[in-house]
C-alpha cells in the first residue's frame, strides 16, 4: 500500500525508478509519480486515477525526464484525497524546494497546518488533499525557522509529528541526498555497485530492485537516514544513535517470472499451485522417517508442541487459513489455538505475557494491523512468530522466528496460491506438533503424513478438469447482486475465503457462513435471486450439511453445490461441481480451487480485472 522509491548511481535514475513503480504497482494504483531535480527546480511526472499506470508510462514517454543519477517516486493508495492527478505524489512544498514521496498516515495534519498558519500568518496554498503536502511544508515551516541542514531540521519536525509513516524527501539545497524517515513501517535500501560504483535503492520492499541487487539493508521503526552517492547514515530518533544495520542478502529469488500464456496474473497464479506446493514441501518433508522439519522454528518447536494455547492474528485471506489451522491443530495435535482478527487482538485487554506464543500470518509481512498486534504482544513479553511469504518484510525481520511460504511472488492483488502455500504450511506445522507432542497414533499420523505428499497431485488433477457445471454456475451467479457461502467445519473457512474472492474481484456481493449459522438470521434474505454456494464434498457433518442445503432451497434459494466426484451422498442442489475424494481433513486444498476459478471467470464476465480489484491493494500498511 503505496511503495516508495528513490535511486542514487550510475544508471539513469529515472529509468530506474520508473521500472521499480511498474514492479511494485500493485502497492496502489491510484498515482504514479516520479521526481528529478534539475537543480533549480524539481521536474515532476505524476498521474492519478484508477488503475492509472498505463497514463503515467504514456506520460513519461511523451514527456521526457532529464537523466539524472538522482530521482524518487512513488506509487499511491488513496487515504487522504480522491485518485486524481494533483493527490499523486510527489509533493512539493510551498517554495518547491523540497519535494516528498509518503507512505503512511500523518494523523495531526490539520494540527500541523493550523500551527504553520499561525505562526507565519499566512494560508498555505495547498494543491492537494493529502497529509503529505501539508507534512513536507511542516519539514519547509519548522528548516525555515531553525535554519538547520535538512537532516536536523526533519529530526527537529518529527517530533511534532503523530502517525505511522515511510518518506523520503530531496532538497535543492542539498543536491544528491535523500533524507528518510520511518514510524511504525520499515524501509529497504538496497545496496548494489554499477560499473565499478555503489549504487543505492532506497524502496518500502526489497523486490522493486532485487533484479539490481540482492544485498540490502532493512530500516526499521523511528529510524532517520540520509543517503548519498557513497553510502547511508541510519539515525535512531529516540537516542540519537548512529546504528549500523546488519547487511542481508536475499535467499530466495523474487524476480516475477513472466505471464507466459496467461493473459492474468491471478490465473496464473492459481495455475502454478501444484507446483508450489512442491516447493512449499521441498526439503520440509523427510520421507525416510516420515518426519516434518520446520527449521525457522526449531528453537521454539518443543516451547509451541507444549503451549496450553497458541495465539494467531491475522486479517483477510490470512485469517481465512489461520481458522482452518485451528480446526487442525486442535484436532491433530490438540493444541487449543485462538484465532483473531489482528486489529481487534490489539486494542482489546488480551491475556498474553512471558511464556504466550503469539503468530501472525500474512501473505506480504507488511499488513499494519497484524505487525502492531505482534508489537504489542511482543511489549507483554509473548514470543511473536511470524509465517509469511515476503523475505525481508516487515513481520520477517520482526519476529523471533518463523516460516517462509515459499509461494513465489504473488502479484494478483487477491490471494490465491499463498492462501494454499499458508494451508499447507498450517497442516504441516499441527503435524509437526503432533509428533513432538505424541499425542497422534503412528498410523495416522502416516496416512496424514502421505496425503500431504499427494497434494500435487490433487491439485493438478481439479486444475485440468474442465467442468461444464461452473459454466452455469458463472451463468447463476453473474447476475446475482448477493450471494450467501456455505460449509461445516473445515469447509466454513473456505466458505469465508471464497465469499472474500468473489467480493473481493467479481463486485458481487457475498458472505460466508458456517451453514448452522444461516438459520440464525442470514437465511431471512434468502429467495430466488439469492443463490447458495455450499461445500459439501463428503465430511462427517454431509448430513447436517444436506439439512442446511435444504432449509435454502425451502426458500427457493438457487444452490450451486461443491460435491464429491459421483455425489455419494446424494447432495441436493441446482448445480453440482463434482470433486476427487480426498480425506476430509485435506478437502480444504481441494475446494477452494473452484471457487478461486469462479472468482476470476465472475470478474472477466463483468468487465473487471480480476489482478487490480477496484480500491484494494497488495499490501495494507495502514490501520
Ligand atoms: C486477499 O485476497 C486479500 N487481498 C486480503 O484480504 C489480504 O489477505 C489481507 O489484506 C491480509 O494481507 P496479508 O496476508 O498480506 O497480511
Amino acid at each position: 500500500m503505496c511503495g516508495i522509491i528513490g535511486y542514487i548511481g550510475k544508471r539513469n535514475a529515472p529509468d530506474i525508478v520508473i521500472d521499480a513503480l511498474k514492479r511494485a504497482e500493485t502497492r496502489g494504483y491510484h498515482g504514479f509519480g516520479v521526481a528529478v531535480s534539475t537543480g533549480n527546480k524539481f521536474e515532476i511526472r505524476k498521474k492519478g486515477g484508477e488503475d492509472c499506470l498505463g497514463d503515467f508510462l504514456e506520460l513519461v514517454s511523451k514527456s521526457l525526464l532529464p537523466k539524472s543519477s538522482y530521482a524518487f517516486g512513488h506509487n499511491r493508495w488513496a487515504t487522504h484525497g480522491t485518485p486524481e492527478d494533483r493527490n499523486a505524489h510527489p509533493h512539493l512544498s510551498q517554495s518547491g524546494r523540497l519535494a516528498i514521496v509518503h507512505n503512511g498516515i500523518i494523523e495531526n495534519y490539520s494540527v500541523l497546518k493550523n500551527t504553520i498558519e499561525k505562526e507565519t500568518g499566512v494560508s498555505l496554498k495547498l494543491i492537494s488533499d493529502t497529509d503529505t503536502e501539508v507534512l513536507v511544508n511542516w519539514i519547509e515551516y519548522v528548516q525555515k525557522l531553525s535554519k538547520l541542514s535538512l537532516k536536523e531540521a526533519m529530526k527537529s519536525a518529527l517530533e511534532n509529528v503523530e502517525g505511522t509513516f515511510a518518506f523520503i524527501v530531496a532538497s535543492l539545497d542539498e543536491p544528491g541526498v535523500f533524507v528518510g524517515a520511518v514510524r511504525g513501517r520499515t524501509m529497504r535500501i538496497g545496496v548494489g555497485e554499477h560499473e565499478g560504483e555503489k549504487e543505492f535503492f532506497i524502496a518500502s520492499e526489497v523486490y522493486p530492485f532485487s533484479h539490481y541487487t540482492q544485498t540490502y539493508v532493512v530500516i526499521p521503526s523511528h529510524k532517520l537516514i540520509s543517503v548519498t552517492k557513497d553510502g547511508y547514515i541510519v539515525e535512531d530518533t529516540r537516542t540519537g544513535l548512529v546504528e549500523t544495520p546488519e547487511l542481508k542478502k536475499l535467499e530466495i529469488t523474487l524476480h516475477a517470472t513472466e505471464k507466459g500464456e496467461y493473459k492474468y496474473w491471478m490465473d496464473k497464479e492459481i495455475h502454478e499451485q501444484p507446483r508450489m506446493i512442491e516447493n512449499v514441501l521441498q526439503g520440509r518433508v523427510d520421507l525416510r522417517d516420515k518426519s516434518v522439519i520446520l527449521g525457522g522454528i526449531k528453537e521454539y518447536e518443543k516451547d509451541l508442541a507444549n503451549a496450553s494455547i497458541l495465539h494467531i492474528v491475522a486479517h483477510g485471506t490470512s485469517f481465512n487459513s489461520a481458522l482452518l489451522f485451528k480446526y487442525w491443530c486442535e484436532a491433530i495435535a490438540g493444541i487449543p489455538v485462538n484465532v483473531e482478527l489482528a486489529s481487534e487482538f490489539r486494542y482489546r485487554k488480551t491475556l498474553v505475557s512471558n511464556g504466550s506464543f503469539v503468530i501472525g500470518i500474512s501473505q506480504s509481512g507488511e499488513t499494519a494491523d497484524t505487525i502492531v498486534a505482534l508489537e504489542h504482544a511482543q511489549e507483554l513479553g509473548a514470543t511473536i512468530l511470524g509465517i509469511c511469504n515476503v523475505e525481508g518484510s516487515h513481520m520477517s525481520e520482526m519476529t523471533d522466528a518463523g516460516i517462509f511460504l515459499r509461494a513465489g511472488r504473488e502479484l494478483g492483488v487477491a490471494s490465491t496460491k499463498t492462501f494454499t502455500a499458508q494451508m499447507a504450511v498450517g497442516m504441516m506445522l499441527s503435524l509437526h506438533l503432533a509428533r513432538i507432542k505424541g499425542v497422534l497414533p503412528e498410523g495416522s499420523y502416516q496416512e496424514l503424513f502421505e496425503e500431504l505428499q499427494s497434494l500435487p497431485l490433487y491439485i493438478e488433477e481439479v486444475l485440468s478438469l474442465d467442468n461444464p457445471n461452473i459454466k452455469l454456475a458463472l451463468e447463476l451467479l453473474k447476475n446475482a447482486s448477493s450471494a450467501y457461502y456455505i460449509g461445516r467445519g473445515v469447509s466454513y473457512p473456505i466458505a469465508l475465503e471464497g465469499a472474500l474472492k468473489i467480493k473481493e474481484i467479481a463486485g458481487i456481493h457475498a458472505e460466508g457462513y458456517a451453514a448452522s449459522e444461516m438459520k440464525h438470521g442470514p437465511i431471512g434474505l434468502l429467495d430466488k435471486h439469492m443463490p447458495v454456494v455450499a461445500i459439501a464434498t463428503s465430511s462427517s457433518q454431509i448430513d447436517k450439511m444436506i439439512s442446511n442445503i435444504k432449509e435454502a432451497q425451502a426458500r427457493k434459494a438457487p444452490v450451486i453445490a461443491l460435491v464429491t466426484r459421483g455425489n455419494p451422498n446424494n447432495v441436493p442442489a441446482d448445480i453440482h461441481i463434482e470433486l476427487p475424494e480426498v480425506r476430509e481433513e485435506f478437502s480444504p486444498f481441494i475446494n477452494i480451487l473452484p471457487l478461486q476459478i469462479l472468482a476470476f471467470r465472475l470478474a472477466l464476465m463483468k468487465g473487471k480485472n480480476p489482478d487490480k480489484p477496484e480500491g484494494l491493494a497488495k499490501s495494507i500498511t495502514v490501520e
